[in-house]
């Protein structure tokens, strides 16, 4: 059964009648949330993307439309319409609580299998079930919230960015593979059998081309596509604020991007983001959390104790430093009497992040201490230890000696860990911005034997760093700056290269020749050859960005139609087979086919 509208039209939405509307006749179009049959009275909750209505029909009052609300079962979709009243008992919980709709006449509009997953606030089902069933999951009242967030978020950037002269411009989807790291996404072409298109990873190589036509300030807010390993916040195809701008500098973009910021946060939680954000080093960043993006909600900073150790007779310790490494710490404030188990088990944790050992240190009083390495040292030896590390009577002093890379990050990874086994940011409610700057320009690949680029290799090199791109590649530091929030990266970008000099310099250093830069990049090249502006540009998640203002930690949440880990979509089923017909076209065969 399924009737239609004939003319009726919806006057007002569900979550929308208050106390001045009683008295009004009123026409609401939705969907069951619940009927309850009470005797004589047959109640209604009708739920559409604003809210519930209550709705009551009467036996007495009108026994036709009382018989026909009887039918109705959850989900099916109804057009209801009759007199607003007050409601004898409040529901304080609905902001629509203080009124009813007394119905008098009802439409099924259409009838509904029982829905295979509950439509309700904070569902428990099977991830697969929910993405089956998305539309029906999208009906959830906490999914349409956050994707309403994003209609308005994407609005106040695009306000925003027009109010400061920039122009929306778009850029092709099939394109030409751009040297961005990850896997492309390829699109095979029927009229070069043999040859592909690839999604883009960024707009970026467009975004330049389009300061240099002299657009002076772009932006988009556009998909990009990425074939990589996926994690929490990570999609195949996502979304970005792309931002590009002439005749700027670093400050600049940092500036304007503060701004939107600020302006984002206001409009969409009211919470005011002090400016300047601040900023940090990558080296401090990396010295002092371990990571690139540190979360700076709460301390447990790194201390290097390589100058006190370096010449113990712990061999662990000496040779670390000896070959170049070091010895560093983090204090678990408080922690002195944490069970050997669980101390086992960070260092299992630490050896994920390839730490061959985790020593530690319980400071359990004045003159009480505990620890495997404490044979290896003096009294005064281990209060040194204790000192450099900043450990008060109490507390446990985790240690790790090795390369400095696996030093840092295993350390940086173990801080975030206690972090949350001792659930130190419970309930914190902060937004900690910070500005990663002065990154590397290059990174050394093993596997390739060779420098890569940390961002893109038309980031512009530091002025006073330039001097070593030939003969100290590892040195140089690049004007890209990350924008980091509670140890997330929402965004990053860079100042480009301009100028061919620079540009031919960064690729000899990237172990490119002409050739090989040419045949890659010809088309941006050829195009600085006539005047390129100085510019520069960042681009965020918008996905990221509205997981933090819609408090969730799972990118799917924000994204209508999103992938699974496998990047796979199980309510239509992509990726899948296509005709043979299809493939001869496009003068492809298969040589390997997946089994499930
Ligand atoms: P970058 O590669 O750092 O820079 O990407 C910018 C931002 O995009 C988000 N992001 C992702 N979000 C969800 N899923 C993914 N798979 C994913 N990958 C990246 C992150 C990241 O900070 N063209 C440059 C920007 C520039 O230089 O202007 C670029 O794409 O939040
Ligand atoms: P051992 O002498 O091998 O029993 O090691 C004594 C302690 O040193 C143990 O707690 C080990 O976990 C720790 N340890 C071993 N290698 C390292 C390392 N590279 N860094 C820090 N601690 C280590």
């Amino acid at each position: 059964m399924g009737e239609s509208l004939n003319g009726l039209k919806r006057t007002i939405m569900c979550g929308e009648p208050r106390e001045n509307n009683v008295g009004s006749n009123i026409t609401v179009m939705g969907w069951v949330q619940r009927k309850r049959n009470l005797g004589g009275l047959v109640f209604i909750d009708l739920r559409d993307r604003t809210g519930i209505l209550q709705v009551v029909f009467g036996e007495e009052i009108n026994k036709e439309a009382f018989e026909k609300a009887d039918l109705v079962k959850p989900e099916y979709c109804l057009a209801i319409s009759g007199k607003l009243v007050e409601r004898q008992s409040i529901n304080p919980k609905l902001p629509t609580g203080k009124v009813e709709l007394l119905g008098e006449s009802i439409k099924i509009l259409s009838e509904s299998e029982t829905p295979p997953i509950y439509i309700k606030e904070n569902l428990d089902a099977a991830e697969n079930v929910r993405l089956k069933y998305r539309y029906l999951d999208l009906r959830r009242p906490d999914m349409q919230k956050k994707l309403i967030i994003r209609h308005k978020t994407a609005k106040i950037v695009r306000d925003f960015l027009d109010e400061n002269g920039f122009l929306e411009i778009e850029t092709p989807m099939l394109t030409k593979s751009t040297p961005e790291g990850a896997r492309d996404y390829l699109v095979p072409s029927r009229n070069f059998p043999g040859k592909f298109y690839a999604l883009p990873q960024s707009p970026q190589i467009f975004k330049q081309l389009l300061m240099v036509s002299g657009y002076d300030r772009y932006f988009q807010i556009v998909k990009c596509f990425r074939d990589e390993d996926l994690r929490a916040n990570r999609q195949p195809e996502f979304t970005q604020i792309d931002i590009e701008m002439s005749f700027v500098e670093e400050d600049d973009v940092i500036a304007i991007n503060e701004r939107l910021i600020k302006r984002v946060f206001k409009e969409i939680l009211d919470v005011d983001v002090e400016l300047p954000i601040k900023r940090m080093s990558y080296s401090e960043a990396m010295n002092k959390y371990g990571s690139d993006k540190p979360d700076l909600r709460f301390g447990m900073e790194i201390k290097d104790l390589s100058d006190v150790v370096k010449e113990c007779e712990f061999g662990v310790f000496k040779n670390a430093i000896a070959e170049g490494g070091s010895v560093r710490a983090i204090v678990a404030k408080d922690c002195a009497g944490m069970g050997r188990k669980k101390i086992d088990k960070l260092g299992e944790f630490v050896k994920t992040y390839k730490a061959k050992g985790l020593a530690w240190i319980a400071y359990k009083s004045e003159d009480e201490i505990k620890s495997p390495i404490s044979k290896f040292f003096s009294e005064d030896d281990i209060k040194a230890i204790l000192d450099k590390a900043e450990a008060k009577v109490g507390d446990l002093v985790l240690i790790i000696a090795d390369k400095n890379r696996v030093v840092l990050q295993a350390l940086g990874a173990l801080r975030l860990e206690l972090a949350k086994q001792l659930e130190l940011l419970k309930d914190n409610k902060e937004f900690n911005f910070v500005w990663i700057t002065d990154f590397p320009l290059l990174e050394y690949d093993e596997e390739e034997d060779r420098y890569v680029a940390q961002h893109h290799p038309f980031t512009m090199p530091k002025d006073e760093d330039i001097q070593y791109l030939e003969t100290d590649p590892g040195r140089v530091r690049a004007k890209a700056y990350d924008i980091v929030l509670n140890g997330e990266e929402l965004g990053g970008g860079s100042i480009r290269i301009h100028n061919t000099e620079i540009q031919e310099k960064m690729f000899k250093a990237l172990g490119f020749t002409q050739e090989k830069a040419w045949e890659r990049f010809g088309f941006l090249l050829e195009a600085f050859k006539y005047g390129p502006p100085p510019h520069g540009g960042i681009a965020y998640g918008l996905d990221r960005l509205i997981m933090f203002l819609s408090g969730t930690e799972n990118i799917k949440d924000v994204i209508a139609f999103p992938k699974n880990q496998n990047a796979y979509c199980p309510m239509s089923e992509a990726p899948n087979i296509v005709d043979y017909k299809q493939l001869e076209e496009l003068g492809i065969e298969i040589s390997k086919l997946d089994e499930n």
